[in-house]
C-alpha cells in the first residue's frame, strides 16, 4: 500500500525540494488538518476550557472531550476518563513513578535499551526512595530474552513491583512481546508500563488486548503538536494514584485547610491546560484512525528494507539489532564506531536534503556500555516517506562513510 497521496497533506513536503525526512522517531511532520486546528483555537475561540462557560470556554471544552475520545478509541481504552494529557512521554512516566507509593526494597525491572525518560525517572526513584532498579538484559542481536525476564522476575519474587519497558526501542526499532511480559508480570502481582512513544505511532497498539497497566506515549510522534503527550491507564490505578499537578482544576473543592480531590483525568490535568495542543492532538489521531495501522508497519519495513539493503554492504560501520529490517520496523539506526556521526548528518543535510538523527539517542547507558561516544546515525521512515527517500538516503550514505573513511 502506497500513501503517498497523503504528502500532499503535509507542507514541509510539497513545493521544490522537500526534504527526506527521516527524523520520524524524533517528531513527526505535521499534516494541515494538525496546524488548521491549532490555528483555528487561536484564531476563533482562545478560550480556557474545562472552567468557563462562556461560548469559546464552551466550544474549548467540547473539542478537548472529542480529541480524548478519539485517542481512547485509538488505544482502545475502556473509556476516555482513563486518558490523561501530558506534555510528552516522558511526563507520562514521571507521573508514574512519582504518582505511585514506593517501599524501599520494591523492585523495578526495565529493559537495557531504555531512552532516558524511561530510565531516569527509574533511577531517582532508586538514589531517593530506596527501590532498586534492575536491569534485563537482551539478547546480543538486541531482541527480547523471554528466559532473561522470566529469571528476573523469578529472583525478584514478591519484591516486583513494576516492568517498565518500551514496546519498541528508539535506539533500533525492535519491538519487545509486551502481552507475554505482562501476563508473566501480572503472575507476580506487579505492574506493567509500557513507553509506547516508539509503538503508538506505528502499530496497532491495544491496551485491554496486551493487558497492560500503563501506556505512556508521545503525541508529537503521531503527527501531533510539540509538547503533547498521553497517559493511560486503568481507571481504579488512576484514582489511586497521587497526581504530580496538584492545583487548578485538580481537585473539586478545597478548604483553608483540606480539599478533594477531583476524578481522574481532571486529577492530572492541574493548571490551565495546553488547549490548541489537545484540540490539535485530537486531528492528529483522527488523521491517523483514517489509515490501517498495519499497512504503516509495513510501508516502514518496506523502506527499511531499501535503506538497510543500500548500506550493509560498508564495511566500517554496523546496523543496531537484528540484520533482518522486518524486526526493526521503519528504524535503521548505524553504528559509526570512529566515523563522525553529526558531520555525516551535517552533510547529507546540507548537501543532499536528507534529515537523519545522529547522537546517542538519548540512549547513553547503551553506548557508553559498549564505549561507543560517537552514537549512531539513524534514519526512521513514517508513512509519507517514499522509495526514492530510502534509496536517497542509502546512496548519500555511502558516499559520505567514503568520504570520510
Ligand atoms: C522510546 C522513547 N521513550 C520516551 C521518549 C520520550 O518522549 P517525549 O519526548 O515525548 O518525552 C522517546 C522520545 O524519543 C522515545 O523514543
Amino acid at each position: 500500500m502506497s500513501f503517498k497521496h497523503l504528502r500532499e497533506d503535509f507542507p514541509t513536503l510539497c513545493g521544490d525540494n522537500p526534504p527526506a525526512y527521516l527524523d520520524n522517531a524524533c517528531v513527526t511532520l505535521k499534516p494541515k488538518q494538525v496546524i488548521n486546528s491549532i490555528s483555528d483555537y487561536y484564531g476563533k475561540y482562545p478560550g480556557c476550557g474545562g472552567r468557563s462557560v462562556h461560548k469559546y470556554g464552551t466550544k474549548v471544552s467540547k473539542l478537548v472531550q472529542e480529541s480524548r475520545n478519539a485517542i481512547s478509541k485509538f488505544i482502545n481504552s475502556n473509556s476516555p476518563n482513563e486518558v490523561v494529557f501530558t506534555g510528552n512521554a516522558t511526563s507520562s512516566l514521571n507521573q508514574i513513578a512519582k504518582g505511585l507509593n514506593w517501599n524501599e526494597g520494591d523492585i523495578i525491572l526495565t529493559g537495557d535499551r531504555e531512552h532516558n525518560s524511561n530510565l531516569v525517572p527509574w533511577l531517582q526513584l532508586q538514589e531517593e526512595q530506596g527501590v532498586e532498579l534492575r536491569v534485563v538484559r537482551s539478547n546480543p542481536d538486541n531482541t527480547f530474552s523471554m528466559e532473561n525476564f522470566e529469571k528476573a522476575c523469578s529472583e525478584a519474587g514478591d519484591k516486583l513491583k513494576l516492568v517498565s519497558m518500551s514496546h519498541v526501542g528508539n535506539l533500533d526499532g525492535v519491538a519487545i512481546p509486551i502481552k507475554e511480559i505482562a501476563k508473566v508480570t501480572h503472575d507476580f502481582d506487579a505492574l506493567v508500563s509500557v513507553d509506547g512513544a516508539q509503538s503508538t505511532p506505528h502499530m496497532k497498539v491495544d491496551v485491554q488486548d496486551l493487558d497492560i497497566d500503563f501506556l505512556s506515549f508521545s503525541l508529537h510522534k503521531m503527527c501531533g503538536p510539540s509538547g503533547m503527550g498521553g497517559l493511560w491507564s486503568r481507571y481504579e490505578l488512576l484514582e489511586n494514584m497521587r497526581t504530580i499537578r496538584a492545583g487548578g482544576q485538580t481537585v473539586v473543592t478545597s478548604t483553608y485547610d483540606s480539599m478533594e480531590w477531583a476524578k481522574p483525568p481532571s486529577k492530572f490535568e492541574g493548571g490551565l491546560g495546553n488547549f490548541s495542543g489537545m484540540i490539535a492532538s485530537g486531528a492528529a489521531i483522527n488523521y491517523l484512525s483514517r489509515l490501517d495501522m498495519d499497512a504503516i508497519h509495513e510501508h516502514e519495513v518496506k523502506l527499511n528494507r531499501i535503506m538497510t539493503n543500500g548500506i550493509k554492504h560498508l564495511d566500517n560501520i554496523e546496523i543496531i539489532g537484528p540484520e533482518n529490517p522486518e524486526l526493526r520496523g521503519g528504524i535503521c539506526s548505524i553504528l559509526m564506531n570512529d566515523l563522525p556521526s553529526h558531520d555525516i548528518a551535517i552533510l547529507l543535510d546540507e548537501a543532499a536534503n536528507v534529515m537523519i538523527r545522529s547522537g546517542q539517542h538519548c540512549v547513553h547507558s547503551w553506548f557508553n556500555e559498549r564505549g561507543h561516544p560517537n552514537g549512531s546515525l539513524r534514519a526512521s521512515a513514517y508513512l509519507y516517506n517514499t522509495e526514492d527517500d530510502a534509496k536517497l538516503f542509502a546512496d548519500t550514505f555511502c558516499e559520505a562513510v567514503e568520504a570520510f573513511s
